[in-house]
C-alpha cells in the first residue's frame, strides 16, 4: 500500500510547531514542576519496565507522536506483518520472525502451508539433538562426548545467538564451551583451533544462503582442519551440522541431511535467532530455556498487537526515537547495558537496527525527506563511564541514551550489584540535570579555590544537561526477559521503519562491497589487475601484491 512520507502528515506539522517550544524546556524543570512525571512517562509490559520520563516531552508531545504512528499506519503495517503479508517488497517476502515464537497450535498459513507445524517440527528436530549432545548420548568419531560447539556464521547469523549464549550464560551446560567464528580474518580461527579436540568438537555451519564468502571459507578451513585429523570423511557426520534455508548447498558441502536444520525465507537474517539459528543457544541453556526465551518475545509481540499505541512499549520507544532524530537531529543513539551479560547487545542492535533502517529511499523508491536511523553504537556501563561518556556529558553533540540493567544479579559477590546499579541511576540523572555555574562555583568555593581558579576552571566544570535518555528495567536477565528484550527492540526497528516510510527487511546496501571484493580477491590472488581502479585501490592493491610475493 502506497504510505505518504511522516512530513507530508498534519501532525507532523504541529510537531515541528511544538518542537519549536520544547526546545526552550529543561526538563529538571519539569520534573520540578510535575511530580508524576516519572509516573506518567513509564510503562510495563511482558516483564520490562520502561521509563522514558527523562526525555524532553510532555504530554502534548506523546499525544501528538502517537497521532504521527496513527497517520502512518503503524497499527495496519503491524497487522499485515503478523498476517503473513509480503511487506518486504524488493525481495517479495514475508516477514514472520514473529511466527517462530508462536505457540504450538497457533494457526497461522503462508501460501497454503500450516507454518507453526513446520516451526514446531523444526524445534523438535534441535530438541531431539542438543538433548543428545548436553547428555552425552551424541558421541563423536571416537566415541566422546562433545566438550566444544563452534558456530561459524556471521551478521544474523552470528550476532544474536552469540549475544544470547553470552547474556545467558548463567544458564549455559558445565562441559560445553561455546565459540563464535565470524570473520574472515583467519586470526579468530587460527587462534581457536588449536585449543580444539576435533574429537570432541561440534561444528555449527550457519547461514542462511549458505553463500556467504566469510562462513564458507571458515567451514571450508574448519573441514580441512578435522580431516587432517581424521581423514575419514564419514566421521564428518558426528562433527558437522547445518542451520540454512539452502538445501542443495549444503549437501554440496557434504553435510548429511539428517545434520541439517531449516528455516526459511520469512525469516529475516538479523532476525533469525529465534529459528535454527538459534540451535547454538539451545545447545548452551537446553530446550527448556530457549522455550521460555520464545515465550518472552511473544509475550511481547501479543503487547505489541494489544496495546493501544499510547500504551505501546515498542511503539513508545520508537517514537522517543522519531523525536530525537527527526526533531532534534540527534544523529545517534548510545546503548549502555549496565550488565557485563549484556556486552553484545549494542553490536547486535547495530545490525538490527542500521542493517533494517540504514537507508535513503523509502518502500517506492523515492528519496526520504528526512534522514532515518542514527548510528546506533555503544559499550557496558561502567566501562563506558571512563571512556566516552565524557563527551556524553560535555561534548557538543547530544546524544541520547538508552540505559538497560536487570535489578537482581545472577551473582552473589557483595556489593557489585548495589554500585552498578547506583552508577547507572546516576548517570541518566547526571545526563539531564547537568551542573550550572552557580553550582560548579559553589563547589570549587567550598573546597577552597581561589576567585582566579575558579574563573579558569569554571568553564571546564560546567554540564550542559537536558541530555535525553531512556531506561529499561529487567528484574533478573532471564531467558525469557531477554526474549522480551530483544522483541521490543525488534518492534521498536519495524515502527521506526514504518514511519519513515522504508522497507526494514531488506539490506541491498551491503551487495556493492561484496562484488568489489571478489574481484579484488582475485586481483590479490594473482589474477590480473584491471585497469578500472582508481589510483588508491591500484596502489593498495599493488602494495598487498608485493607483500605477498616477499
Ligand atoms: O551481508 C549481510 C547479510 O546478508 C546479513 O543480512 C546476514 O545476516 C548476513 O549477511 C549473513 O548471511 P547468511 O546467514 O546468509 O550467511
Amino acid at each position: 500500500m502506497p504510505r505518504m512520507p511522516f512530513t507530508a502528515s498534519a501532525t507532523h506539522t504541529a510537531l515541528m510547531d511544538h518542537h519549536a517550544r520544547a526546545c526552550q524546556w529543561r526538563m529538571a524543570d519539569l520534573f520540578a514542576q510535575d511530580p508524576l512525571r516519572a509516573q506518567a512517562f513509564s510503562l510495563e509490559a511482558a516483564g520490562l519496565f520502561l521509563d522514558y520520563s527523562k526525555n524532553r516531552i510532555d504530554r502534548t508531545t506523546v499525544a501528538l507522536l502517537v497521532a504521527l504512528a496513527r497517520e502512518c499506519g503503524v497499527a495496519q503495517q503491524r497487522d499485515a506483518m503478523f498476517a503473513g503479508a509480503r511487506i518486504n517488497t524488493t525481495e517479495n517476502r514475508a516477514v514472520l520472525h514473529t511466527a517462530l515464537r508462536a505457540p504450538r497450535g497457533h494457526t497461522l498459513r503462508l501460501d497454503g502451508r500450516d507454518i507453526n507445524a513446520d516451526v514446531h517440527a523444526v524445534l523438535d528436530q534441535m530438541r531431539l539433538f542438543s538433548d543428545q549432545v548436553r547428555t552425552g548420548a551424541w558421541r563423536g568419531c571416537q566415541g566422546q562426548a562433545m566438550t566444544d560447539i563452534v558456530n561459524i556464521g556471521i551478521g544474523g547469523s552470528d550476532l544474536g545467538p552469540k549475544m544470547a549464549c553470552q547474556a545467558l550464560r548463567p544458564y549455559g551446560h558445565p562441559r560445553l564451551t561455546s565459540h563464535f567464528i565470524s570473520n574472515a580474518d583467519g586470526n579468530d580461527l587460527a587462534a581457536l583451533l588449536p585449543r580444539l579436540n576435533p574429537a570432541t568438537t561440534l561444528f555449527i555451519i550457519a547461514s542462511k544462503t549458505f553463500t556467504t564468502a566469510e562462513t564458507m571459507m571458515n567451514a571450508q578451513t574448519a573441514r580441512t582442519w578435522f580431516l587432517r585429523q581424521h581423514p575419514h570423511t564419514g566421521d564428518l557426520k558426528k562433527h558437522f551440522v547445518a542451520v540454512s534455508t539452502n538445501t542443495p548447498a549444503v549437501q554440496a558441502f557434504g553435510i548429511a541431511p539428517e545434520n541439517m536444520f531449516p528455516f526459511w525465507d520469512w525469516v529475516g537474517g538479523r532476525y533469525s535467532l529465534w529459528s535454527a539459528i538459534g540451535l547454538s543457544i539451545m545447545l548452551a541453556i537446553g530446550f527448556d530455556h530457549f522455550a521460555q526465551l520464545l515465550a518472552g518475545a511473544h509475550a511481547l509481540d501479543r503487547h505489541f498487537q494489544e496495546a493501544p499505541l499510547e500504551r505501546n512499549l515498542p511503539v513508545l520507544l520508537a517514537l522517543i526515537g522519531i523525536w530525537n532524530r527527526n526533531y532534534f537531529q540527534d544523529a545517534s543513539l548510545s546503548i549502555a547495558p549496565y550488565h557485563q551479560d549484556l556486552k553484545y547487545f549494542p553490536a547486535y542492535l547495530q545490525q538490527l537496527e542500521m542493517e533494517s533502517n540504514g537507508k535513503q529511499v523509502a518502500c517506492d523508491g523515492t528519496p526520504l525527506a528526512a534522514p532515518a536511523c542514527p548510528v546506533i553504537w555503544g559499550n557496558v556501563g561502567t566501562n563506558g563511564q571512563h571512556a566516552y561518556f565524557q563527551l556524553l556529558h560535555q561534548g557538543a553533540d547530544v546524544v541520547p541514551v538508552d540505559f538497560i540493567t536487570a535489578l537482581q544479579p545472577a551473582h552473589d559477590l557483595p556489593g557489585h550489584h548495589t554500585a552498578l546499579l547506583a552508577n547507572c541511576f546516576a548517570q541518566s540523572e547526571a545526563l539531564m540535570l547537568g551542573k550550572n555555574a552557580g553550582q560548579a562555583s559553589a563547589e570549587m568555593q567550598a573546597e577552597g579555590n581561589s576567585a582566579p581558579a575558579i574563573a579558569a576552571l569554571l568553564p571546564h566544570k560546567l554540564f550542559p544537561g537536558n541530555r535525553p535518555s531512556n531506561t529499561l528495567l529487567l528484574e533478573t536477565l532471564s531467558p525469557a526477559r531477554l526474549g522480551a528484550l530483544i522483541a521490543l527492540y525488534e518492534h521498536k526497528t519495524f515502527v521506526q521503519g514504518v514511519i519513515w516510510g522504508i522497507n526494514s527487511f531488506d539490506q541491498w546496501g551491503v551487495e556493492l562491497g561484496k562484488v568489489l571484493a571478489k574481484q579484488i580477491h582475485a586481483e590479490l590472488a594473482g589474477a590480473a589487475v584491471s585497469n578500472q581502479h582508481d589510483s588508491s585501490t591500484h596502489g593498495l592493491i599493488a602494495r598487498a601484491r608485493a607483500a605477498t610475493l616477499q
